[in-house]
């Protein structure tokens, strides 16, 4: 059975070629794809077909897509409005002109129509359900991975976490969302199932700041603010508008309750447990010294 990868070269790409690898996918049954395959060299020196495959260039992906059984389409990472739902229109497209048998798409938790980054998820589960293809969906919650893009240093050097509102969210580590899918692909079936992909438990804005506290030996305290205090502290950190947009949409679900999901689909599909944020920032306590000595 080939196995093809869309995003091979993003983060969570490469560690789902890790799991398929570790798992005992032979090499030459995977099939990478990534907008630059030059990167993936230590892939192709494993036995991994690294090909050239773009969203954005539709007849070249669905050439590089010919003999691929098994695709997942991972989610691009372009968030101005109106970029994504077309270019995975694109892979869908491109899977089917291919012959490609079943894609599993990995979407997210609380995709709803409204702001961008949830409706583009929402757009391509449609257009893989109108396909005709087999198809499995993996909805992920937010990763654990984005509180190194800022919120532990903040929450280290303020003692503070911002959240709109005390309401719980189902986090997930991104090794787990990669271990997840690496085990959907590697096996038969799953036509037709919806996965959710989150740890273990339920988090409020108290129990990732107390997360924190823990894991680096400091008070941090959860602080609710406004909407508009979020947003200003998104901007105030130098994020561009279109992000700020998509985050602050994250956190206006969050604070709703709609991410406030969790399965064990994580161990259902891996047969291990999901890793809790406690073990999670446990493992990653060294990014803090690396993210102090890059600034
Ligand atoms: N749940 C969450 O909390 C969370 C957080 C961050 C991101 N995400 C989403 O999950 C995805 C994977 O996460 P990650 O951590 O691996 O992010 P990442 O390291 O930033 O990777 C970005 C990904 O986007 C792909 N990509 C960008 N433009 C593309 C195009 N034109 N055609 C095909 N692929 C394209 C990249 O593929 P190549 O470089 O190989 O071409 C790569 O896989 C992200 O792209 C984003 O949609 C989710």
């Amino acid at each position: 059975m080939t196995i093809g990868v869309t995003g091979a070269g993003g983060q969570l790409g490469g560690q789902v070629l890790d799991n398929l690898l570790a798992g005992g996918v032979p090499a030459k049954e995977i099939v990478a794809l990534t907008r630059d395959p030059a990167k993936l060299a230590s892939y192709a020196a494993k036995g991994v077909a690294v090909k050239a495959g773009d969203f954005d260039k539709p007849a070249e992906l669905a050439t590089a897509l010919q003999g691929i059984e098994r695709l997942l389409i991972i989610p691009a990472s372009d968030l101005r409005p109106g970029i994504r739902a077309p270019q995975h229109r694109n892979a869908v497209n491109a899977a089917k002109a291919a012959g490609v048998k079943h894609v599993i798409y990995i979407s997210t938790a609380g995709t709803h129509r409204g702001q961008d980054l949830f409706t583009s998820h929402l757009e391509t589960e449609q257009a893989i359900y109108a396909s005709g293809l087999a198809w499995t969906i993996l909805r992920m919650g937010m990763y654990y991975d984005n509180l190194w893009m800022g919120s532990i240093a903040y929450a280290l050097s303020a003692g503070a976490y911002p959240a709109t509102a005390g309401t719980a969210e189902g986090k997930v580590a991104r090794s787990d969302v990669a271990a997840a899918a690496a085990a959907l692909l590697a096996a038969k079936g799953h036509d037709g199932f919806l996965y959710h992909v989150t740890g273990p438990v339920a988090l409020t804005p108290a129990d990732v700041a107390k997360a924190i506290g823990d894991a680096f030996g400091k008070k941090v305290e959860a602080v609710i603010v406004t909407q508009d205090q979020y947003n200003g502290g998104l901007k105030a950190a130098g994020l561009p508008d279109f992000v700020v947009d998509a985050i602050g949409a994250i956190e206006a679900v969050r604070a709703k309750g709609q991410l406030d999901i969790v399965t064990h689909d994580v161990e259902h599909l891996t047969g291990r447990k999901a890793l809790t944020l406690g073990e999670y920032l446990a493992s990653t306590r060294h990014l803090a010294a690396a993210k102090a000595a890059a600034h």
